[in-house]
């Protein structure tokens, strides 16, 4: 049984329309149609504009303000783009177009249903982790420990809901590393901002194999409206929401979007190798980190990659020359991590014995195990796998 059931009012004059949309809502165990008159407020109403559309805003609009309703529907037969603007300057969630889509109904419901679940939830559930891995230089393989990191806690005994967030503008590689199609991408959300819940972002992201959870990059920057540190903010709001972890692969930038995800995250990861130009790097880049003071010092943690023993540049000669000390270091293999990207599988799925996959796996559970005593506590939000 649902928690809770939500009151759906539908007042639609067409007879098929609301018959149908009446037959959808008592199909799904979390809603109750509901008669307008009577007793409790309902929680949706759907609403379908007659011929005096002025009437018709003027009506809801009292109704929204005076908050004898929960959300509002529209259904009409007609499409007009200032129709349409007055509704959503209003404040009206969804525009059902006639004849009705069943699953553009569904969708819609599923989205009430989650934004007022939310609400509930939210009090009770912790906020998901936020772990961010950007790189020192580029190709030091920030994406392989992104990714790797990811599929290792979605692939955990802990059962986590995991999110995996590219922010590389353009050449997002996550896709290509995991084999996942995405049909959206950043700019649609940016593009659509005020819709942003997470229904909405469900749409968006694409599930691998392993029960992962993928918002993919702008794969087109074409006419989109670029991410802001405001939009940036809301999306990783809704997402903490959703997911225990939300894993990110910020690349190499420094922009001010990418600015307020640093500053948002519990753990940044800077993936760093044990050469000099790139220690070089990492010691600027924390440098400026610490000049920014945006977030504290102890959720920096420097990971060396492809590391090799017998390597020219020593773990502590690192350390001294970055004036940190090394969180991680994760064996060079370039056989297993070529042929995981050539085949678009995580390591786990081409080498789940080979050091490199032990090692990432390990560094996962380290990260997320050190408040594994809360993580099992956590009521926690959606189980989307
Ligand atoms: N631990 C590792 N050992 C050997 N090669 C690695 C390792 N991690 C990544 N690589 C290789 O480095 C290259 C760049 O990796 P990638 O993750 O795309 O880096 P970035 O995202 O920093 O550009 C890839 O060819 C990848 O196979
Ligand atoms: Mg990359």
């Amino acid at each position: 049984m649902p928690d809770k059931t939500f009151l759906v009012h539908v007042k639609v004059e067409n007879r098929q329309v609301r018959k149908k949309l009446e037959e959808i809502i008592k199909s799904d165990p979390g809603l109750r149609v509901q008669a307008f008159e009577k007793t409790r407020r309902p929680d949706l109403v759907i609403y379908e504009l007659g011929d005096d559309t002025e009437g018709d805003f003027q009506v809801l609009q009292s109704l929204m303000n005076s908050d004898a309703l929960g959300e509002v529907f529209l259904t009409s037969d007609r499409t007009d783009s200032q129709l349409l603007l007055k509704a959503m300057r209003m404040g009206v969630k969804e525009f059902l177009l006639q004849p009705l889509n069943e699953q553009e109904v569904r969708q819609a419901l599923a989205g009430f249903k989650v934004r007022s679940g939310q609400s509930v939830r939210t009090v009770a559930a912790e906020r998901g982790k936020v772990i961010s891995v950007m790189g020192s230089k580029g190709g030091v393989g920030t994406t392989t420990v992104a990714v790797n990191l990811a599929v290792s806690l979605a692939e955990s005994k802990a059962k986590q809901s995991i999110a995996l967030v590219d922010l590389n503008a353009v050449v997002g590689e996550i896709p290509l590393f995991l084999a996942v199609r995405p049909s959206y991408h950043w700019g649609e959300i940016m593009q659509n901002i005020g819709r942003l819940d997470s229904a909405f972002l469900m749409n968006i992201m694409v599930r691998h194999g392993s029960g992962l959870y993928v918002l993919p990059s702008p794969s087109k920057l074409n006419g989109y409206p670029v991410a802001t540190p405001d939009t940036m903010q809301r999306v990783l709001n809704v997402l903490r929401d959703m997911f225990d972890v939300v894993v990110i692969d910020g690349g190499q930038s420094m922009e001010s979007a990418h600015l307020k995800v640093i500053e948002m995250s519990d753990t940044l990861l800077i993936v760093s190798i044990l050469s000099l130009p790139c220690l070089h790097n990492t010691h600027n880049l924390l440098r400026s980190l610490k000049g920014l003071s945006i977030l504290p010092q102890d959720r920096i943690r420097v990971v060396i990659n492809r590391h090799l023993k017998k390597s020219d540049v020593s773990i502590s000669e690192a350390e001294e020359s970055i004036k940190q000390e090394i969180f991680w270091s994760i064996p060079n293999d370039y056989k297993a991590t070529m042929s995981a990207i050539n085949q678009g599988k995580p390591l786990s799925k081409v080498g789940r014995k080979a050091p490199v996959t032990r090692s990432l796996t390990e560094m996962a559970n380290c990260l997320v195990g050190e408040d594994r005593e809360d993580t099992t506590k956590r009521t926690k939000r959606f189980r989307w796998h």
